[in-house]
């Protein structure tokens, strides 16, 4: 068997939450990644007849049963996965029940996954039944976009729109858009199946005054998505209490999803 902690995927772990604590997205315990992996790269580092305790989820992931995924711990903090995963991280497989997390590796000193767990697996099965290649689900609290939760109205048509005007490449990154949640409480099962429901028809969903949710097929897309917004976001904070002179016109933007052939929400335009 080979060293867990030379596997890509822990490596991945390690350098995308070093990467987010570092640009201030993830304070404290603040941020959780799910990332479902390949049984046949996993079985090369660990025994999965070895389970090391079994997790109660307090949901039904059925669609899930078999599929083995690395997750933040809850309550850990994204600054410290680099130098210990083992406490920070685990690995957990969806026993035949669906409710049922198994670990495999990782949460020493009796840790389990995040707290967000439900809004993770809720939102992969969601992915997966639209885009059978996801294998990513981030929720970050990224500064700028948290900001504009506050100065913004927060409707899906209007906060895709300001965002779309702030960078010319934002049409093209999300072209369907960012799905928005009101404010809601955390950690629970019901959080999880609104945000879900969002991830049906976006890959980006805010989660009011709170933070947001990122899907992809990899790290990078996912985190490629998220900072596309956040720049995005970031723009429109140092903007908008200035007078606005300039922007991007709805019919450039129809010009850019065209020229880039990327399936676009047309209605969140004004044509
Ligand atoms: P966890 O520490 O349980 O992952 O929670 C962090 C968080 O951001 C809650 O929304
Ligand atoms: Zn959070």
């Amino acid at each position: 068997m080979k060293n867990i902690l030379t596997a890509p995927f822990v490596e991945e772990m390690k350098k995308v939450t070093a990467n987010m604590y570092r640009l201030g997205w993830d304070e404290r315990n603040g941020g959780n990644i799910s990332y479902m992996l390949d049984a046949n790269e996993v079985a090369e580092y660990l025994d999965f007849d070895k389970v090391i305790r079994t997790i109660d989820t307090g949901f039904n992931a059925d669609k899930l049963i078999g599929k083995i995924f690395i997750v933040t711990g809850s309550g850990k903090y994204f600054k410290n996965v680099q130098e210990d995963p083992e406490a920070n991280l685990g690995i957990i497989r969806i026993a035949e029940d669906g409710i049922t997390a198994e670990l495999l590796w990782g949460y020493r000193e009796g840790g389990r996954p995040t707290s967000e767990l439900p809004a993770h697996l809720m939102s992969h099965m969601a992915r997966l039944s639209v885009d059978p290649e996801n294998r990513v689900v981030m929720h970050t609290h990224p500064t700028h976009t948290l900001a504009m939760n506050y100065v913004h109205e927060l409707d899906e048509k209007k906060f895709t729109h300001t965002l779309w005007e702030m960078c010319t490449e934002c049409i093209v990154v999300f072209p369907d858009g960012v799905g928005v949640l009101p404010w809601m409480l955390c950690g629970t099962n019901e959080i999880g199946e609104a945000t879900a429901k969002k991830m049906e028809e976006f890959r980006f969903v805010i989660w009011g005054m709170h933070g947001i949710y990122g899907a992809g097929k990899d790290m990078d897309e996912t985190f490629g998505l998220i900072e596309t917004v956040e720049k995005a976001a970031q723009i429109y904070m140092l903007t908008a209490h200035l007078p606005r002179i300039n922007t991007i016109k709805d019919s450039e933007m129809v010009e850019l999803a065209e020229y880039f052939g990327v399936n676009y929400r047309k209605d969140f335009l004004n044509l």
